[in-house]
């Protein structure tokens, strides 16, 4: 088993990303050989001005040591640091089709309407995301529900490469969605819609560094029904905004919804108030270490130097076997 993921370092971390993706990433490092990187390649999709870019980078390295990444047990590097991504993506532009890069979800919403004017990086994205996977013969990538069809792409590429080759070259990785956290974790004004740091309204996420009175008073005004909390988990099927409430109370607190509803069935107000204190125990020590990180750029610096030295003597291989299989090397 080997555990590779990425996170676009993009601006601050929420409870969605925290939930869905990083803490997850926390619980594998005891599991698995583990590599987590910055996909700052990615984020050349979208128009970022460089200082705040470098900036991004930084404060994403320390928001994951802060949320429990340890750098003993696990690779952190970025990917724009080990050129072996770019390179093995440029490979793969030769086996990925433009019709499967065409019925990516993210590229047609991304892109919308104006699709001429779209850069071609947003729709390369998802072979530079097979490149960062199979770079490390990945088994299992630990993402959020969004990103599985990129990850059923990658298995594609994989299976393709392998089969134009006449090789064994690429392991064709599982997409790891759940896992004890929540997979999609929702927006607290508006429970059809995935919490997410492009929403316009603060009050729909709870970031990462948002203080405790901010905290309790998202939670407190989050948008609910007029019906009390049921007794039974199979009752919030139709209950979005109840249902995520639940859902992030249980990920919180690692409990089940059915005991969870047994403790707090009835009015909302009793349940949020021990939500928020939940999400404060949970978000305040992480806000602490965050805040004591930020103030040594250098280490930070460092720990993501050795990460990408690591990175890239196990990336070495595999990218020869991929120039030998298409016969650009010997
Ligand atoms: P955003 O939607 O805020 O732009 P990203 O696309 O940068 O977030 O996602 C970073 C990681 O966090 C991905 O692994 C993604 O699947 C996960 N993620 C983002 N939003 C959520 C959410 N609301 N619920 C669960 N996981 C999420
Ligand atoms: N596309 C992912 C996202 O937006 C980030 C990412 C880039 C990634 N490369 C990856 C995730 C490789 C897992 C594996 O969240």
């Amino acid at each position: 088993m080997r555990v590779v993921s990425g996170i676009q370092p993009t601006g601050d971390l929420h409870l969605g990303n925290l939930l869905g993706a990083i803490l997850r990433w926390e619980r594998m490092q005891h599991e698995a050989p583990c590599l987590f990187f910055l996909a700052d390649l990615h984020s050349l999709s979208d128009h970022i001005d460089p200082a705040v870019r470098l900036a991004n980078r930084r404060e994403m390295a320390a928001a994951l040591v802060a949320s429990g990444i340890d750098t003993d047990k696990s690779i952190l590097f970025a990917q724009s640091d080990v050129p072996a991504h770019a390179e093995l993506c440029w490979i793969l532009n030769g086996t990925a089709r433009m019709g499967w890069l065409n019925r990516m979800t993210q590229w047609k919403d991304k892109a919308g309407k104006n699709r001429e004017a779209a850069s071609v990086a947003l729709f390369d994205y998802p072979v530079l995301q097979a490149a960062d996977i199979l770079l490390y013969q990945a088994t299992h990538v630990p993402v959020g529900e969004d990103q599985k069809q990129h990850i059923e792409l990658t298995r594609d590429i994989a299976i393709k490469f392998n089969n134009d080759f006449d090789t064994e070259l690429f392991t064709v990785p599982q997409p790891f969605i759940g896992g004890g956290t929540a997979a999609r974790v929702m927006s607290l004004r508006d429970g059809t819609r995935k919490m997410s740091k492009s929403d316009p309204s603060d009050m729909s996420r709870i970031n990462l560094t948002d203080s405790d009175d901010a905290i309790a008073q998202k939670i407190r005004k989050a948008k609910t029904d007029p019906e009390p909390l049921p007794d039974d988990p199979a009752l919030l099927a139709d209950r979005p905004e109840a249902k995520n409430l639940v859902g992030i109370m249980a990920a919180v607190t690692g409990r089940d919804e059915a005991a969870l509803l047994a403790d707090h069935a009835g009015q909302f107000g009793p349940f949020k108030a021990a939500l928020a204190d939940a999400l404060v125990a949970m978000l305040h020590p992480l806000r602490d270490r965050l805040d004591e990180l930020r103030k040594d750029e250098a280490a930070i610096d460092a720990i993501l130097e050795k990460g990408a030295a690591k990175a890239a003597d196990l990336a070495a291989p595999t990218l020869a076997g991929a120039y030998r299989a298409i016969g650009l090397k010997r």
